[in-house]
């Protein structure tokens, strides 16, 4: 079970960078998570366009190509030899003066950092989780768009703080107009009439990869699906709840501060999608 962090592809078990890079200065960054399956990536051009498209809003160019950073990724997920692997890779807008303008940032740094796969307990996904609905806001789309993936997740560290000192083992955040958007470093849905729901991307969301394929899996297994805006009272009468999310994959939540969702277990729609997507898993 071994770390390897390959930065600007040399490949060392520690890696090193400036304190004056502008992604440690101020989250002047961008990232994605992906993930193994049975040892072999999954999704990995979705989330190399992901991270193109953070980094072309907010004016960052990624030194390499596609093929390239597919090639590094490779590299460093073999020098790391683990069974399953967690691969976050980071693009900083690299060294400069200390102001926020990126100006004097001429050269990015590529972070592609390797380790064992997290694997949550296996009673997330037989009991499901608590989730608190937090006084955090997601940041408003006008803001720093929740559908750019950067390195500046302080908000987010805020609503996890909240949601630890209520119990709970993730946040459920709202936009500042009370709509529900997401978790942490998850999606979320909700099942009510049995139909799934989630918050639609103009909600100030980020555009789950997992989210996407739930909700083709779910269209094409005849399940209603809803992308929509709604307040968090909506919950009130919700049968079930999951979230999403590379690493924690589809984990079902059955209680919301506390409350019981529906049954407080588990359901039918939830079991399916947790099926469903191993399936698909499985089947790359
Ligand atoms: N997080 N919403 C937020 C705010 C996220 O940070 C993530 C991913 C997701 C789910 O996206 P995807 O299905 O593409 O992984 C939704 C990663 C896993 C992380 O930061 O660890």
């Amino acid at each position: 079970m071994t770390t390897r962090i390959n930065l600007n592809g040399d490949i060392q078990q520690e890696a090193f960078i400036s304190v004056l890079d502008h992604g440690f200065l101020f989250g002047d960054s961008v990232y994605e998570v992906i993930s193994t399956h049975q040892g072999r990536l999954y999704f990995v051009q979705e989330h190399l366009k992901r991270l193109r498209n953070s980094a072309r809003a907010i004016s960052l160019e990624i030194p390499l190509a596609d093929d390239a950073i597919i090639r590094e990724i490779e590299k460093t997920v073999e020098a790391a030899a683990n069974l399953e692997s967690y691969i976050r890779i980071i693009v900083t807008r690299g060294v400069g003066e200390i102001d926020i303008d990126p100006e004097s940032c001429t050269r990015p740094n590529v972070l592609i950092f390797v380790k064992p796969a997290r694997l949550y307990p296996e009673e997330n996904y037989t009991h499901g989780i608590n989730v608190a609905l937090v006084s955090v806001k997601r940041n408003p789309k006008e803001s720093l768009n929740p559908g750019i993936k950067t390195g500046n997740y302080l908000n987010n560290v805020l609503a996890k703080v909240e949601a630890r000192q209520a119990g709970a083992a993730d946040a459920l955040m709202l936009n500042p107009t009370g709509q529900l958007t997401e978790c942490t470093t998850s999606n979320f849905f909700f099942v009510r009439d049995q139909r799934l729901m989630t918050p639609s991307l103009d909600c100030g969301i980020l555009s789950g990869i997992t989210r996407e394929v739930v909700l083709r899996l779910a269209r094409e297994n005849g399940v209603l699906v809803e992308e929509g805006e709604w307040p968090p009272e909506i919950l009130q009468d919700a049968e079930e709840a999951f979230i999403t999310g590379t690493v924690k994959r589809v984990m079902p939540v059955t209680s919301l501060d506390s409350r019981p969702i529906g049954e407080g277990k588990p359901g039918p729609i939830t079991k399916m999608m947790i099926r469903l997507y191993e399936d698909v898993l499985t089947s790359l």
